[in-house]
């Protein structure tokens, strides 16, 4: 899911939470043409991991970045705040 900088899902411009399921629905009906439901449940419960993940280490990145840029480790103006 994409967040914001700031650990949050992010919602604006995006599709909501009922059209995510709804299209998503309708690709693993095109993936269970070819594969056993169960693969495609893993695959995307795997992937759906692998994006947690992500957004935890660039939350980290992030907040590192902030505190750089606080103590004038980093110029503030590069920052993201
Ligand atoms: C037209 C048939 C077809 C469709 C549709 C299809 N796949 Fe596949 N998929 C394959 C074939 C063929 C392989 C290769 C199998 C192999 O080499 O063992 C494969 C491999 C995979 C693999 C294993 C890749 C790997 O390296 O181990 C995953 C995961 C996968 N498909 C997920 C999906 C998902 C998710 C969808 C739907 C978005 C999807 N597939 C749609 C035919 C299809």
């Amino acid at each position: 899911m994409p967040t914001t900088f700031v650990e949050d899902l992010a919602s604006e411009y995006l599709i909501d939470g009922d059209e995510q399921v709804r299209r998503q629905t309708q690709m693993k009906k095109l993936c269970n043409t070819c594969h056993r439901s169960s693969r495609v449940n893993q695959h995307f419960a795997k992937m759906d991991n692998t994006l947690v993940e992500t957004d935890k280490m660039v939350y980290a990145a992030t907040q590192l970045l902030l505190t750089a840029g606080e103590k004038g480790i980093a110029e503030k103006n590069q920052s993201i705040r």
